[in-house]
């Protein structure tokens, strides 16, 4: 049984077809907030979200999720990523905020911007699969 989850929230796919390819990578479960909204993460020592963002602010059904499972959360390690449009210092500024924003330190952004593999994933989705299995 693996021991990471991905929990995401998709609104146009984008974030939906990373967290599905992670998780295939990773070995990982994945868990869509528009199917369900309560997920027992028990198992799990290491949870993953991932959100689109709209006008520089998380998905809400992310933010719910957060806030209204500190407990199950507790003590494990969270990690998370945002499929986005701006890359460069406008990407690192913003995931910089994001990151605050929700209390998660350990974040990523992924422009989807530049080069893709033939799954159609960039190679800065490539290195953070590649940083997570290191954990
Ligand atoms: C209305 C709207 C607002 C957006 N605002 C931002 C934004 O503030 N910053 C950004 O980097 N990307 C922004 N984007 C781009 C999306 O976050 C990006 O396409 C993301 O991959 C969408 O994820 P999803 O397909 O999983 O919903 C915006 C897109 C739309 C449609």
């Amino acid at each position: 049984m693996t021991n990471k989850a991905i929990v995401y929230s998709s609104t146009l796919g984008k974030t939906r077809k990373i967290a599905k390819y992670v998780a295939k990578e990773l070995k990982a479960d994945s868990f869509d907030l528009k199917k369900q909204t309560v997920i027992n993460l028990s198992e799990y020592t290491h949870i993953i979200f991932g959100t689109g963002i709209h006008g520089g602010k998380p998905y809400g059904a992310i933010v719910r999720f957060l806030n209204e499972n500190k407990d199950q959360l507790t003590g494990k390690k969270i990690t998370l990523f945002v499929s986005c449009k701006f890359d460069g210092e406008k990407g690192e500024a913003q995931i910089k905020k994001v990151s605050g924003e929700l209390g998660i330190s350990n974040a990523f952004f992924f422009p989807g911007k530049g080069e893709k593999n033939n799954e159609g994933m960039s190679a800065s989705v490539d290195a953070f699969i590649k940083e997570m299995s290191r954990k």
